[in-house]
């Protein structure tokens, strides 16, 4: 992770963040470590979370053996234990937040706590931020996803061949001659569909943009209406940054057999709605509903971390080089932001672009 290591030797020079508390939900898993170093290096210290299902627990049990860093996070947390280990994270009193799916900013708001800024790595937690949170956040947030150049390479470039991974992991099914149906044509579903049809499936589009549902017709895709796709496909995937896309409604009108999988955040897929199920696989649980068998995959959680190894090693460098030089900025300066979500200020999209761009033309003198 190179341009992680340049800033890990910058933070270590400067201590942009000496003496903050940073409190942090970001899925687990060992590039994630990575940024804690050079988070650590800047000098702060730092109450960890992650998310259900998608915890790698070698990485937690190591980070956790640091001097600064407390780690709540289990690969067997569900939805509940997860949001307990939010409220441990708060009780620490950080001054500054990292968040995925705006839990803790909303948290820190209700509470009062004293943050005085904060990045925001999801979709779904930005929506959160423009809709519920709306007004209501009275420090800034930069929304780590809604930089241009972080869309394009992790989500439309990233998350496609691992979430594609992630079923042939989960499944050791074929991909292609199987029809998939895409819930969600912007940056991940785009990638996701793109990846799937290059694999030699049939990708049928869902997406209640009519623009996007344009985008995807032209991209070759079979737009469908959600009630015909679901009768149709083999594979569900649900990538919206909405919650309870698929529930006991759609549920019933899915075909004998399915494989239901999310790659969006969590609660896409109303997982209770499918009652108990047998485990077939370690990533793989049977459920019968309404006479039909329904397979879900790595718990409904997102398939690229449940079932594969996330997202390429590059992609997340280049990712939590936002993340650190938004971190930055915030703590030298929260005034010069206004209150609120907002993007990534474009300097640090074009340095981080410039950034990886030397570093892969280094790796392909
Ligand atoms: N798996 C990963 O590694 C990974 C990486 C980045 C983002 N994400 C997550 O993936 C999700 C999607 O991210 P994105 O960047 O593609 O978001 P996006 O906003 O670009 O795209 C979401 C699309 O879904 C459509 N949509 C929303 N609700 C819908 C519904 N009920 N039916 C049909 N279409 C609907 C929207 O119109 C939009 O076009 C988010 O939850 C995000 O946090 C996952």
């Amino acid at each position: 992770m190179p341009l992680l290591a340049a800033l890990a030797a910058e933070f270590r020079a400067t201590r942009p963040l000496a003496g903050r508390r940073l409190g942090m939900c970001l899925h687990v898993e060992p590039k994630t470590a990575v940024l804690v170093d050079v988070l650590q290096a800047g000098g702060c210290e730092i109450a960890l979370t992650g998310s259900p299902a998608t915890t790698d627990d070698g990485t937690a049990a190591e980070l956790a053996s640091r001097d600064g860093v407390t780690v709540w996070a289990k690969k067997s947390d569900d939805v509940a234990a997860h949001r307990t280990h939010l409220a441990r994270v708060l009780s620490f009193e950080p001054d500054l937040l990292l968040d995925n799916g705006a839990e803790l900013i909303a948290g820190s708001v209700a509470q009062r706590l004293g943050v005085t800024a904060a990045t925001e790595e999801t979709t779904s937690g930005a929506n959160r931020l423009k809709a519920e949170l709306r007004g209501g956040v009275p420090f800034p947030v930069v929304l780590i996803d809604d930089s241009p150049l972080k869309r394009l390479i992790e989500n439309t470039y990233g998350v496609g061949p691992t979430v594609v991974e992630g079923f042939m992991r989960a499944t050791n099914l074929l991909v292609a001659a199987t029809a998939f149906c895409v819930i969600g044509y912007g940056a991940c579903g785009r990638g996701i569909a793109r990846a799937l049809r290059a694999d030699g499936a049939t990708v049928l589009v869902v997406e209640r943009d009519p623009v996007k549902a344009l985008e995807a017709a032209f991209d070759g895709m079979a737009v469908r209406s959600l009630d015909v796709a679901l009768g149709t496909a083999n594979v569900i995937v649900t990538v919206t940054g909405s919650t309870g896309v698929i529930g006991r409604r759609e549920l019933g009108l899915v075909r004998d057999g399915v494989l239901l999988a999310n790659a969006g955040h969590f609660s896409e897929i109303e997982v209770a709605a499918l009652g108990d199920g047998v485990r077939l696989t370690a990533d793989v649980t049977e459920h019968v509903v309404g006479g039909r068998r329904i397979r879900l995959l790595g718990r409904g959680e997102m398939l690229n971390l449940t079932a594969a190894a996330g997202n390429q090693i590059q992609v997340m460098d280049l990712g939590f080089a936002l993340q650190a030089h938004s971190l930055r900025a915030l703590a030298a300066d929260p005034g010069r932001f206004a209150a609120g979500p907002q993007p990534v200020p474009p300097e640090i999209d074009d340095a981080v672009a410039r950034g990886m761009l030397a570093s892969l033309s280094a790796a392909t003198a």
